[in-house]
């Protein structure tokens, strides 16, 4: 067969695709949407474990949410630099598309290209910016994924007046057994007091963007990686310190950054039972839409309390997955908006009139729109606009506030106005990792409760 072969882990990075994939399209599908899959494989994978199970890779998984989409607004792109696996994706498509009794004509809104992701992604990003959009960046190691390209899709999350607004998202496979095998031969040059393995060095400055990187490898001893000198727990600083690093570069256009590691969880005498208990890669979501984080870490939560086999010498993982157990048990309580509202006038020390508070709940249900509209909707909803008084002096109070926004679907931008009191809604950037959740601010990353 001419899968694409992998081990276990494979499974959870599908799982969450899907899940997210079926998510996401419930919510966006009334609007002109876009997956743009930029390593989309052959559409199958043959998944390795206990037992061999062949599994729909992520272009199937895309394909099938034409089923969900009554008011056709799916779009579907996917990129392979590969010929012959082009031309299996094409087959399994459309193969696909005929066992699942998917309207054939849907295959009109399937583009295929048979070419480097990074030489054609610009163009993709031109030809789909009236959409609503999600990018997926699969890759198999790290060199193929420069910051540069990356940097290109974030870009779009950030309007041209410097907002970061939704309808942008991407979800990276962040391959850190490929970065490890790069600095492994960072620190073994460095050891030798060696140029020659430069060429190395220079995919990890691009993959990150420059030589930053070091200043977090160079804190630790140039024999991390030896088999005699391992040191879980440096080179588990180590991961995070590079995997962090690279979210904050994330941040200047994403809001929210989730960080999801993937374990090589194998059960069989597999060649590489050495690697169980290791983290294979982090999926790294990043998104402006403030529901996506919880919406997303729904499968990695499940993944957190999953059994991982263990070799002796990852006991310390082991402890260290078990206190996360026990933190995904803490219980939410559900803040309404009239107690948002209540807390926020204490906070004022005022009284907001039933008027003001209707203007505040009208934007708060639109947690699509980011809990906000144009001027122009809120005229004909309540009547009320930005020059009306009661309007006033919630902008006076920094309760509302306006900002220019682009149309998605037309050229031009108009007055945008959103909730933006702290007690409201919470604006501030958010890296969700490992059931903990950290705020960033300044070029830092501090945990929060
Ligand atoms: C890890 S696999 C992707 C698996 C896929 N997401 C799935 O779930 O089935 C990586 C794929 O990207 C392709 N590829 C590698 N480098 C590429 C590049 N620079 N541009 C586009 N595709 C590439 C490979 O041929 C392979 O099909």
């Amino acid at each position: 067969m001419n899968d694409l072969k992998f081990d276990e882990h494979t499974e959870e990075k599908l799982e969450t695709i899907n899940y997210y994939y079926k998510t996401w399209f419930g919510i966006v599908k009334r609007q002109q949407t876009n997956i743009i899959d930029a390593y989309a494989g052959t559409g199958y994978n043959e998944i390795r474990g206990k037992s061999t199970k062949r599994k729909p890779g992520s272009a199937l998984l895309a394909v099938d949410l034409f089923r969900y989409d009554d008011l056709d607004n799916l779009n579907l792109i996917f990129i392979n630099k590969d010929p012959q696996e082009t031309d299996i994706l094409r087959e399994n498509i459309t193969e696909y598309i005929r066992n699942s009794r998917i309207e054939p004509n849907v295959i009109s809104r399937v583009t295929i290209y048979q070419k480097d992701w990074s030489k054609i992604i610009d163009t993709v990003i031109d030809e789909t910016r009236d959409s609503i959009r999600l990018f997926l960046l699969d890759p198999y190691g790290a060199k193929s994924l420069p910051w540069v390209k990356v940097k290109k899709i974030a870009e779009e999350a950030k309007s041209k007046y410097g907002y970061k607004e939704s309808g942008t998202e991407i979800l990276i496979n962040w391959a850190w057994h490929t970065l490890r095998r790069l600095l492994g031969k960072y620190y073994k040059s460095k050891r030798e007091s060696t140029i020659n393995h430069y060429t190395e060095v220079d995919n990890l400055d691009s993959f990150f963007g420059g030589d930053n990187w070091k200043n977090i490898a160079d804190k630790y001893p140039d024999n991390i990686f030896s088999k005699e000198d391992k040191n879980p727990s440096d080179i588990r600083r180590l991961m995070e310190g590079l995997v962090f690093h690279y979210a904050k570069k994330l941040f200047e256009f994403f809001r929210y950054i989730c960080i999801h590691p993937v374990y090589a969880r194998i059960q069989t005498n597999h060649r590489d039972w050495k690697k169980r208990g290791e983290i294979v890669y982090y999926i790294i979501f990043a998104s402006n839409y403030h529901d996506a984080p919880n919406i997303i870490s729904t499968k990695f939560k499940e993944y957190i309390t999953k059994k991982i086999y263990l070799p002796k010498t990852q006991k310390n993982l082991d402890k260290y997955l078990q206190s996360k157990k026990k933190r995904l048990n803490t219980h939410h309580q559900r803040v309404t908006i009239n107690i948002k509202i209540r807390r926020m006038e204490e906070h004022l020390q005022k009284r907001l009139t039933n008027t003001q508070k209707r203007i505040i709940k009208s934007f708060y249900k639109r947690k699509n729109q980011d809990y906000g509209c144009y001027e122009f909707y809120l005229l004909n909803e309540i009547g009320f606009g930005k020059d009306d008084k009661e309007f006033q002096e919630l902008m006076k109070d920094g309760i509302i506030a306006t900002r220019q926004k682009e149309f998605r679907t037309s050229n031009g931008s108009g007055q945008y106005l959103y909730l933006k009191h702290k007690d409201l809604v919470n604006r501030q950037n958010f890296l969700f990792f490992n059931e903990k959740i950290y705020k960033f601010d300044t070029g830092e990353l501090s945990e929060v409760e």
